[in-house]
């Protein structure tokens, strides 16, 4: 069961603007029924002042899906198209008070959505896609997509690219080519910070990781210099520790809380926050 915010059940038992604009303006189309989600939006547009006078969408989806096109009808509404297309798939998700981290391509796809209508809209054409293109067959997802949505959402793992696109999700003969993506987006210099290895791991696993590193890797280092750590609890993802030998009352224990902080997040997870007893 997911874990869905009071605003998506709302937007989900009672979602706003469901169906189609007779003879609209613009229609964006995305996804596939095949791969699982699908959206189509029909969009009313004043011509003079260029706003979005009525939204519509039909979705075929789970209950993100619907909360999030539902949204995204509601966010576009009296605005002009240039507006509308500052509208993130975050600010959708936002908007609903978050969504499940797996459920997130919903969001995408209403992003998605809206800017398939804008082109139509605006009589650009969508530049084909070519086959070779589709890194992920299960899913149809492109490279261009993979790279955009990592880029827009600063995605690091493939795990990410996964919640937010679904490529990765189904028979995983994808994954290393979406690696190469991810690498290459880093290497580039798109983004700015090193990725991480996906770090999914039980409690107890966890536990074992930050006690292996605090006496394989900072101990050692604490002892060559008279100190030393002993650690006292890990509740959530605080970790208690007390600082011992030479290390009591030295004038640099918060530098080096904050150096074992650091240690800790990169080798056991990014979220490790080290406090002394
Ligand atoms: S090809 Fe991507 S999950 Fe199967």
């Amino acid at each position: 069961m997911w874990d869905y915010t009071e605003k998506v059940k709302e937007f989900f038992l009672h979602p706003k603007n469901v169906g189609e604009i007779e003879d609209p303006d613009a229609v964006g189309e995305v996804g596939s029924i095949l791969c699982g989600d699908a959206l189509k939006l029909t969009l009313r547009i004043d011509k003079t002042t260029g706003k979005i006078i009525d939204a519509k969408f039909q979705t075929f989806g789970c209950a993100s899906a619907i909360a999030s096109s539902s949204v995204l009808t509601e966010l576009i509404k009296d605005k002009t198209v240039d507006e509308a297309l500052k509208i993130t798939n975050q600010d959708i998700a936002n908007y609903l008070g978050g969504l499940p981290k797996e459920k997130m391509h919903c969001s995408v796809m209403g992003r998605e959505a809206l800017e398939a209508a804008i082109t139509n809209y605006r009589g650009e054409k969508k530049p084909v896609e070519q086959a070779a293109e589709v890194v992920c067959k299960c899913f149809e997802v492109t490279e261009e997509k993979i790279r955009k949505v990592a880029i827009e959402n600063h995605l690091t793992t493939v795990e990410d690219i996964t919640n937010f696109t679904k490529a990765g999700g189904g028979c995983g003969t994808c994954i290393p080519a979406i690696e190469a993506i991810l690498k290459d987006l880093w290497s580039s210099g798109v983004m700015q910070e090193k990725p991480h290895v996906s770090k999914r791991m039980t409690n107890l696993q966890k536990i074992a990781l930050i006690r292996e590193v605090l006496e394989q890797e900072i101990r050692p280092r604490l002892q060559a210099d008279g100190g030393d750590i002993e650690l006292r609890d890990i509740v959530g993802n605080r970790v208690i520790v007390s600082l011992r030998a030479m290390c009591v009352g030295c004038p640099m224990g918060s530098v080096t809380l904050q150096g074992i902080q650091e240690k800790l997040r990169e080798l056991v997870h990014d979220d490790i926050i080290v406090e002394e007893e």
